[in-house]
């Protein structure tokens, strides 16, 4: 810990006002209402953190307690788990500072900053002259992608256990629920409160490798949103589950498989210490562990990138000029609180930054063309506004080369649109486009994946089709059938005019962007298929839901998009409620929820002072 002023101040208090700060998260939790109380709460808690991790997290767990939450092992299971890493992080830190101000936008959503941190990603300029771009041959066969994400196979998925649940993730049984009668029994398939049970992940591949696709991009999230008790390490049950997945994709999809590390694929969720951490906290294990579950589709090099990349790696794929660089998007995610453990500016955590350029450095001298996948969209509020910048700036130096970008995280049928200009959002300045495949699991909608037609020239997608499963359909119980929701070209083509031979540009999407501001009709069949038609929440211009959805279908950087976040219990709540309808990008995927936890704690703490 540094001694600023702030800690000083701390020292010099009474030792009984001490004793009660260090021992009271509670009073500490009330005092907190804007960025200012937060940072000065940071103080309290260095104090608490410094009598070790224990006390700290105990501390945490006894306030969530008291705040009397519906489901009282989220305490232990949410506070047990990251009450360590959150203790490193104000013991490291001083509380008057630019990270402080960043942890209090992760915990809170206070000190909230759209303006990322200065920084130029050190680029090669371009050759002089360019190479000239590929031209596509007119009328080559396209060959067929097809991309999965959001997996959530839940082990513990029981069949018959309560559907209906006061948890985060229901059909299993929890002690705390034994001997209960049951509302809703658990379908052999799946239902919408709980993840993919076993048997609907099997349906899946199998649905998946029916399309007979060249080859598979997998952004990732295996395991099921559930906090692990036991030491923020190794986990056996995560590496488990992630063998297990990675053996079922190997038996039932015969194409390679290009596979992204996602915020749920560590133990606790959502925690990727940087390697400027102490090594005795590393994830070391689950790059290990993946390094040699992929090796089968990625071939010795490139999986040892993922062992020494901390999860990235660089390929070619097969007899195509293509390029696929897969980035762990978890180094720049919000909600990792490792990040927060350093007042040292770190723009480019392990060094992901600087593989991507020399990757596509290497790509462009060969006159290779690229496609970058990753699990977190860059423009969503759960990319850290600093490194969703330098990203963008790799993107316009190299956008002739990157010609496709492909995520997952929001369980949803989306897409990003980036800009060579964000002051001026026209079709002539989009340089990019960052597709989103939906999830398979039935929390968010109707379980669902994309089929792209890929032109074997210029590898930009002249087709898209979503094949979902309907949960509600009678015979879904029984055996799962899988058949087309809609055909991008048939239903968005037709509304922007897109001529029969033009690809699925980001000047496509844009003008589709164009129809959902003029067309509200539109807009609402786009509303639908976010969640496939399932769970529909509704958005029109109230509370100007349509104008921020539109607004986030223009912000591949998250400087840019409307998720104005003023923090605070009240306004977290208001917008979660209002969310999911109101700005699209209500973040599903939080692994661990802290920032829910937190807000929940808070209001129920207000409330009972009222
Ligand atoms: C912490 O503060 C709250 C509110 O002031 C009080 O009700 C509670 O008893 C205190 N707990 C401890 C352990 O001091
Ligand atoms: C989940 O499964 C594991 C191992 O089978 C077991 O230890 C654990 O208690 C189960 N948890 C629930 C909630 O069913
Ligand atoms: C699920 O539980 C909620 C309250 O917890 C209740 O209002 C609802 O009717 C239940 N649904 C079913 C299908 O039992
Ligand atoms: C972290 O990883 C990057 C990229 O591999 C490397 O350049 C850097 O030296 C590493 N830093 C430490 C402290 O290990
Ligand atoms: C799913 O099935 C239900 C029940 O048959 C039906 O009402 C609904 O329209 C279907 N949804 C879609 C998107 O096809
Ligand atoms: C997008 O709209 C602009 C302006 O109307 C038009 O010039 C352009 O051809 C359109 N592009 C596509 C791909 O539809
Ligand atoms: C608006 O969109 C709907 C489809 O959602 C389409 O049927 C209708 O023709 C569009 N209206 C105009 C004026 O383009
Ligand atoms: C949507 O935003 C635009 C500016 O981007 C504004 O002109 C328009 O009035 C807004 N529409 C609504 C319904 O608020």
């Amino acid at each position: 810990m540094r001694f600023n002023f702030w800690s000083l101040a701390t020292l010099l208090l009474s030792s009984s006002q001490r004793a009660n700060a260090r021992s009271n998260v509670t009073e500490v939790l009330e005092s907190i209402v804007d960025c200012a109380t937060c940072l000065l709460a940071i103080v309290p808690l260095q104090g608490l953190a410094l009598l070790g991790d224990d006390v700290f997290s105990d501390g945490f767990v006894a306030a969530c307690d008291a705040a009397k939450l519906q489901d009282p092992d989220v305490c232990s299971g949410t506070f047990g788990l990251l009450g360590p890493i959150l203790a490193h992080d104000v013991r490291s830190i001083d509380a008057v500072s630019t990270t402080a101000e960043r942890l209090c936008d992760a915990l809170f959503g206070f000190c909230a900053n759209k303006t990322p941190q200065p920084f130029t990603v050190p680029l090669q300029p371009p050759s002089s002259p360019p190479s000239p771009p590929v031209a596509p041959t007119p009328r080559n066969r396209p060959f067929t992608v097809v991309h999965i994400s959001d997996v959530h196979i839940d082990r513990n998925y029981t069949v018959g256990s309560e559907a209906n649940c006061t948890k985060n993730i229901c059909c299993r049984n929890y002690p705390d629920e034994a001997g209960k009668p049951i509302l809703e029994h658990a379908q052999p398939f799946g239902n919408h409160q709980c993840d993919t049970p076993a048997d609907l992940a099997d349906s899946f591949l199998e649905a998946v490798n029916s399309f007979n696709p060249e080859f598979v991009i997998f952004t990732d999230a295996h395991v099921s949103l559930k906090v692990i008790p036991g030491k923020p390490h190794k986990s056996k049950g995560v590496t488990t589950d992630l063998e297990d997945f990675n053996a079922e994709m190997l038996s039932k999809i015969t194409a390679t498989i290009y596979p992204a590390f996602g915020n749920h694929d560590s133990n606790p969720f959502d925690s990727f210490p940087r390697n400027t951490t102490n090594p005795a906290d590393n994830v070391q294990w689950v790059f290990d562990t993946q390094s040699a579950g992929w090796e089968h589709w990625l071939g010795s090099a490139a999986s040892q990138q993922v062992k020494h990349m901390s999860g990235s790696y660089a390929v070619s794929a097969p007899d195509r000029n293509l390029m696929i660089i897969s980035v762990n998007t978890q180094f720049w995610y919000r909600q990792n609180l490792w990040l927060y453990d350093s007042n040292t500016f770190q723009p480019d955590p392990n060094g992901i930054f600087a593989f991507m350029a020399d990757q596509l450095q290497a790509a462009e001298d060969k006159g290779q063309l690229v496609w970058i996948m990753g699990h977190i969209p860059l423009g969503k509020p759960d990319t850290i506004e600093d490194q969703s910048n330098y990203y963008n700036q790799i993107l316009q130096r190299y956008k002739d080369t990157i010609v496709g970008q492909f995520f997952g995280h929001s369980h949803k049928d989306q897409f990003e649109i980036a800009y060579s200009d964000y002051d001026n959002r026209i079709a002539a300045n989009a340089v990019g486009v960052g597709i989103i495949c939906p999830a398979l699991t039935p929390t968010s909608g109707n379980p669902a994946f994309k089929v792209y037609e890929v032109d074997p020239d210029t590898f930009s997608i002249m087709n898209m089709r979503i094949i979902f499963t309907n949960v509600s359909d009678p015979t879904f119980q029984k055996k799962p059938t899988w058949s087309v929701y809609y055909d991008v070209r048939e239903v968005y083509g037709t509304l922007v005019g897109l001529p029969e031979t033009s690809e699925l540009s980001p000047a496509f999407w844009h003008n589709l962007t164009e129809v959902f501001a003029a067309n509200e009709t539109a807009f609402q069949l786009f509303n639908t298929h976010i969640s496939r038609g399932g769970a529909v929440t509704p958005c029109d211009d109230t509370d100007d839901c349509r104008n921020n959805t539109i607004c986030d279908m223009r912000s591949f950087r998250s400087q840019d998009n409307c998720d104005l976040d003023a923090g605070g219990f009240t306004t977290t709540l208001r917008r979660r409620s209002a969310s999911v309808g109101s700005l699209q990008d209500a973040s599903e995927c939080e692994g661990t929820r802290i920032r829910e936890v937190l807000a929940k704690i808070q209001s129920n703490l207000w409330a009972r002072r009222k």
